[in-house]
């Protein structure tokens, strides 16, 4: 909730339907959805039921250091229950330093990262996660609607701050070659060969430099110059 690749968030409720008829452990990778999702819906956005309020929804996983806009270090995972969270705990005697307990399998951490991460949540704030996330449904509105004014395909309807198009007549991946010429280091799809955004909230101000941008790409790709072509590989 949602997935990389599109931004999409699949059919949770169904699953959770599924997982509790098969009596199955649901988890729901909202890494990259868990701290933008429940604002954008405070925000009037359309976020399909993705969480606890689905019953077969066990636990979930949301990463801080994505919308959360905390540094790496500390994320969160987060269990229906105490009895289910138990289970993530490790608790061993059988050795001869007596019962060992920690919170995970990782044995020390250091606190930094999860104090630095506890400041910036208690710095934004509701109204501050809000506002952040307000700035990147627009430049995801902005991206879409100008995509589709150029004749790209927006995959899916995405609802968060990922966004991925592709074009039936041009290779998407000659576009994004020609962009990166202008200094726009972005990401692809390969199934089918798409652009990929990950928008932040900076992203907002420069929507209008991209699209222009992008028009004159997909114009070079169409007159034949295309350029730099992206390896479609991720590491
Ligand atoms: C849906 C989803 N799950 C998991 C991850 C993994 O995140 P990380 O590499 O920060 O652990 C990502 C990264 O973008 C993601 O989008």
């Amino acid at each position: 909730a949602p997935c990389f690749p599109y931004g999409l968030i699949d059919p949770i409720e169904k699953l959770g339907a599924l997982a509790e008829k098969k009596k199955l452990w649901l988890h729901v990778d909202a890494c990259v959805g868990g701290y933008i999702a429940p604002f954008v819906r405070m925000n009037g956005g359309d976020v399909p039921p993705f969480d606890f309020e689905v019953p077969g929804v066990l636990s979930m996983s949301a990463d801080l250091h994505k919308y959360g806009y905390c540094a790496k270090g500390a994320s969160t995972v987060l269990f229906r229950s105490e009895e289910l969270r138990s289970h993530m705990i490790f608790d061993c005697a059988d050795w001869p330093g007596g019962r060992m307990v920690t919170p995970t399998l990782a044995g020390t951490r250091p606190g930094g990262a999860i104090a630095a991460a506890w400041a910036v949540m208690n710095f934004l704030g509701e109204e501050g996660y809000r506002a952040k996330h307000r700035q990147v449904t627009n430049a995801r509105e902005a991206v879409e609607a100008g995509v589709a004014r150029l004749g790209f395909r927006v995959l899916g309807r995405p609802q968060l701050g990922i966004v991925s198009f592709t074009h039936d007549e041009v290779d998407p991946f000659a576009v994004w070659g020609k962009l990166f010429e202008r200094g726009w280091f972005t990401s692809l799809t390969t199934e089918p060969k798409g652009l990929h955004l990950m928008l932040s909230p900076f992203h907002e101000s420069v929507t209008g430099t991209y699209l222009s941008d992008l028009e004159w790409a997909l114009g070079e790709v169409k007159a034949g110059n295309e350029g730099k072509k992206r390896e479609a590989r991720y590491s």
